[in-house]
C-alpha cells in the first residue's frame, strides 16, 4: 500500500470543521487517511509538494444533460438577440440523439466528462432525457453507467412530438414500459415540472412510479415560472429540487422544513436571460443550497464549475467560501453522499489543486483556468 504526502497546502478547504492554512493531507487506497499543519505531517512512501497554493474538494456537479447530440448554437444566438428561452426546444436535440449511433452518443459524454474533469469536476450526475422512446432512454442511460453511477432517467423531460396529442399516453409509457427498461441503468428518477412540459399530478405519478422501483427522486421546477413544482419535491421528500429560479414565501419554508436541497444552476439564468435566484435569502433561511452546471444543449452549455461560482458569488449573494461549499459538500448533499465533496479523515481523496493562494480566487478570477491539478480516488 503507498502513502501519498499533500503537502504545501497555503489552504485546504476540508468542508469539515475549518478550512486550514499551511496544511497538509495524506492519501491512502485512494481515501483521506491524515488532515492537519503540514508542520506535523507523518512520514509517507510519497510526497506531492504544491508550492503554496490552494486545495479543494472536487467539485461534485450533481445536474447534468451529456447524454445528448447535436447542436443549438443557433437558438442561443437567436435567444442573445431577444427571442425567449422556450422548452420546446428540447425536441430539437431529440430529433438528433435520436439519429445518432451508440458510439457518437458515448464519445461525446466522454468528451464532455473529460472537459469536466480538466476543470475540476470529480463527480458527475448526468441524465437521459433527449431519447423519449422506450429505447433511446435505455441505451443513453446504458451508456452513462459505464463513466458513472449517478445516472438519473429524465423520460418525463417533454412530451415528444409523437404524443403532443395524448400527453397522458406518453405518461403511461414513462412510468410503465419505459422505466421498466430504463431502470436497471439509473440510480434516480427526474421530471421537468413546468408549463410546456408536465403539470405537478403528471411529475407526481413519474417520480413515485420510480421511486416504487427503488430510484433516488429529483426534480426539475420553477425554472421558468412560480409553480408546484418544488413545494411537490418537499412533500415526496426528494433529495433535491433544482433551478428554483422562481420561488414563493412558501416554497422557501418548504424547502427549510423538509430538507430537500435547493441545487441552483446560474449558468442558465445567463444563458437564458432570466432573473438569478436569490441564493443568499435561501442559505439565511436556513435551504442547504447546491450549484450544479445544467451542463445541455439548450438551456446552458457550460460545464464549468468555477463558472457557475464566480456567478454564484457576483449575482446571486453567496460569499466565495458559500459558493464553494455548495459546489463541493451541496452537490454531495443533493445527491445524498457522504464519501465525496469534502477532504476529512475516511472521504475520497477527490481533490483540485488551484493555481492560486485561496478559493476565493475562483470567483475573484472568473473565466482564469485555475485548475493546476485534479487527483482523484479514481486515478
Ligand atoms: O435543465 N429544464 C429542462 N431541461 C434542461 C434544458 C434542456 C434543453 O433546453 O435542452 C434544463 O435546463
Ligand atoms: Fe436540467
Amino acid at each position: 500500500m503507498t502513502s501519498l504526502l499533500v503537502t504545501n497546502v497555503s489552504e485546504l478547504t476540508t468542508n469539515g470543521e475549518r478550512t486550514l492554512t499551511a496544511a497538509a493531507f495524506v492519501v491512502e487506497r485512494g481515501l483521506v487517511a491524515w488532515v492537519g499543519d503540514a508542520a506535523a505531517a507523518p512520514a509517507t512512501d510519497e510526497v506531492q509538494d504544491v508550492g503554496g497554493r490552494a486545495v479543494i474538494p472536487g467539485f461534485v456537479d450533481s445536474h447534468s444533460h451529456l447524454l445528448f447530440a447535436g447542436d443549438r448554437s443557433a437558438e442561443f444566438a437567436a435567444r442573445m438577440s431577444g427571442t425567449p428561452y422556450a422548452a420546446g426546444g428540447i425536441r430539437t436535440t431529440v430529433a438528433a440523439t435520436r439519429a445518432a449511433a451508440d458510439e457518437q452518443l458515448e464519445a461525446n459524454l466522454v468528451r464532455h466528462l473529460a472537459e469536466m474533469r480538466r476543470q475540476g469536476t470529480t463527480t458527475v450526475e448526468t441524465k437521459s432525457g433527449y431519447g423519449l422512446t422506450v429505447h433511446d432512454e435505455a441505451r443513453a442511460l446504458a451508456v452513462a453507467r459505464r463513466y458513472t453511477e449517478e445516472t438519473t432517467f429524465l423520460g418525463a423531460h417533454v412530451v415528444p412530438a409523437e404524443y403532443a396529442d395524448d400527453p397522458a399516453g406518453y405518461v403511461d409509457l414513462v412510468t410503465g414500459p419505459m422505466l421498466d427498461a430504463a431502470a436497471p441503468h439509473a440510480r434516480w428518477i427526474d421530471a421537468f415540472c413546468e408549463t410546456g412540459a408536465f403539470d405537478a399530478d403528471q411529475a407526481r405519478a413519474v417520480l413515485t412510479a420510480g421511486m416504487d422501483r427503488g430510484l433516488g427522486g429529483r426534480l426539475h421546477a420553477n425554472q421558468l415560472t412560480e409553480g408546484p413544482g418544488v413545494r411537490l419535491a418537499c412533500e415526496l421528500g426528494l433529495a433535491a429540487v433544482d433551478h428554483c429560479t422562481y420561488l414563493a414565501a412558501d416554497d422557501v419554508s418548504a424547502l427549510r422544513d423538509s430538507g430537500t436541497v435547493a441545487t441552483l444552476l446560474p449558468g442558465v439564468e445567463f444563458s437564458t436571460r432570466h432573473p438569478y435566484p436569490d441564493a443568499r435569502a435561501l442559505v439565511d433561511a436556513g435551504v442547504t443550497v447546491a450549484l450544479a452546471s445544467d451542463c445541455n444543449p439548450g438551456s446552458c452549455y457550460t460545464s464549468s464549475m468555477p463558472f457557475c461560482i464566480a456567478l454564484a458569488v457576483r449575482e446571486m449573494g453567496l460569499t466565495p467560501a458559500e459558493a464553494v461549499w455548495s459546489a463541493t459538500a451541496g452537490g454531495a448533499r443533493a445527491l445524498g453522499r457522504d464519501d465525496v465533496g469534502r477532504l476529512t479523515l475516511g472521504a475520497r481523496a477527490d481533490h483540485v489543486v488551484l493555481d492560486a493562494p485561496s478559493a476565493v480566487h475562483l470567483a475573484y478570477r472568473p473565466g482564469v483556468p485555475l485548475v493546476a491539478h485534479v487527483g482523484s480516488s479514481a486515478r
